[in-house]
């Protein structure tokens, strides 16, 4: 399906700016950046595999928690755009041994050109960008999943030909690192979005105002329902996520038990639009919030949504570093 977004095509530059959040983003430059990675994405299938945009700059990965996807698609990211990566983990870090995040901050600026953090607490990323004179881009935290977002938006894009005026449906965990992302980015797009979810699993009620905010500026509409069923009727994109994220194992039964209403099977697919797609930003739980029929199925587009995240890791590290 041929597709671009219109807009974003003001925006003059994001270099040396910080990935925390979507909300540290305009709609233009959301839509820039999108816009971006599928004009990365074409190039590539047109056999440029190297657009050495960054050629002797170097990216530093710091990794709190586990990755497959969001670290090597960052990595072959720099690769592709002719840099550097160095990827470390938390604990192989003097952080690990109590090195403030300030002090290591200011280590790595004269350093390298920018750094991708994985970490538990949303607030150590905001630190770490206070104190860094480089961009600091995340790559997953207790709260948001802004890379995941931009490479799921490009997918929607690939595949319904447009965003605003569309209507997404969640199913699962309402306090979702990665739903907090997508309300957000929802919202600046004029995307409409349903989420279904139990009592007690709401959004933040931060994420949730700041993304009614930006609602009301373009008419993208934001419900919260106890049903799954009203949440999936007549979406063009069913979207879901684990109910347990890292982090949160201690919770594991309680979570699974009040979530288990909130699976994606084949009959709750069948409400939504005919050709509705699903979404999974893996790693999946077979079985708990997804069945195998789904992620499986003709509408399930999770491996291209997979692929996205390389595409639009280009774009984020290209416009940034
Ligand atoms: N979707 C995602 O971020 O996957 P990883 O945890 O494998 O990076
Ligand atoms: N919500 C999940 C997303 C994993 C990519 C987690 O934080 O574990």
């Amino acid at each position: 399906m041929t597709a671009s977004l219109a807009l974003g095509r003001n925006v003059k530059s994001l270099r040396g700016r910080d990935l925390i959040s979507i909300a540290d983003l305009s709609s233009e430059e959301l839509q820039f950046i999108i816009q971006t990675a599928l004009d990365f994405k074409r190039r590539f299938y047109a056999g440029e595999r190297i657009i050495p945009v960054l050629r002797g700059k170097t990216l530093l990965m710091i990794f709190q928690k586990p990755s497959t996807r969001t670290r090597i698609s960052f990595e072959q990211a720099m690769v592709q755009l002719g840099g550097y990566v160095i990827s470390l983990g938390w604990k192989e870090m003097q952080l690990g041994r109590g090195e403030t995040i300030a002090d290591t901050a200011r280590v790595l600026s004269r350093y390298v050109d920018g750094v991708v953090a994985r970490v538990y607490n949303h607030g150590d990323l905001v630190e770490l960008a206070k104190y860094a004179a480089i961009p600091v881009i995340n790559a997953l935290s207790d709260k948001e999943h802004p890379c995941q977002i931009i490479g799921d938006m490009l997918t929607i894009l690939e595949k319904k030909g447009r965003l605003a005026g569309l209507t997404i449906a969640f199913v699962g965990d309402g306090g979702d690192n990665v739903l907090h992302s997508l309300l957000l980015a929802s919202a600046k797009l004029g995307i409409n979005i349903k989420i279904g979810t139990a009592e007690g699993y709401d959004p933040d009620p931060e994420i949730m105002k700041l993304a009614m905010e930006d609602a009301n500026r373009t008419g993208a509409s934001i419900e919260v329902l106890r049903s799954p069923e009203d949440a999936v009727k007549g979406a063009d994109v069913v979207y879901t996520d684990v109910w347990v994220s890292m982090g949160q194992e201690a919770e594991r039964e309680k979570r699974i038990k009040d979530l288990s209403r909130f699976r994606v099977t084949p009959e709750l697919m069948s409400l939504a639009k005919s050709d509705a797609i699903f979404m999974h930003c893996l790693p999946a739980h077979r079985g708990m919030e997804v069945t195998d029929e789904v992620i499986d199925g003709p509408q399930s587009v999770v491996w291209d949504q997979a692929e996205n995240r390389l595409h639009a890791q280009k774009a984020i590290l290209a416009l940034l570093l």
